[in-house]
């Protein structure tokens, strides 16, 4: 793995800095997502609601909209935490757009406000037999 785990926790700081950002009136649930590009730059998003449920997007797909706009082309790392007492788990419909994005070598890490504890993944592990790109 190229990243420390000292570099994960300052990214996770990072990411959990961000929380308070969350647009989350109607389910104070917060998300924030830093995401390392292939050059190294970093790109942050939070999930915003909306008083029509289904229009909200979530904090990964703002943040990798937000680096694509950017010009990121693949993602090295995705930091993904929540308000949450253990590590959040992405929703599938965020697997899917992280995947877009990844290769074999991307890492997401799963973290949390209220906890030290993370996890590290790969894009097989989180979205396995998937589709992708080279099947169209
Ligand atoms: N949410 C995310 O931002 N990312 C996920 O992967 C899971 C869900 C948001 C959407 C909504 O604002 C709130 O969490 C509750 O579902």
């Amino acid at each position: 793995m190229k990243y420390t785990d000292q570099e994960i926790r300052d990214y996770i700081k990072k990411a959990n800095d961000i929380l308070n950002k969350a647009y989350v009136p109607y389910s104070k649930f917060q998300v924030g997502a830093v995401l390392i590009d292939e050059k190294g730059n970093i790109h942050k998003g939070i999930n915003v609601e909306n008083a029509s449920f289904g229009l909200t997007i979530c904090a990964e797909r703002n943040a990798i909209s937000t680096a694509v706009t950017e010009g990121m082309k693949k993602i090295s790392l995705i930091v993904i935490t929540g308000n949450t007492e253990e590590p959040i788990s992405p929703c599938g419909m965020c697997r899917q757009v992280i995947r877009e994005f990844s290769d074999d070598e991307t890492r997401i890490v799963l973290a949390s406000s209220k906890t030290d504890k993370y996890t590290v993944w790969t894009v097989d592990e989180i979205l396995p037999y998937s589709f992708g790109p080279e099947h169209l």
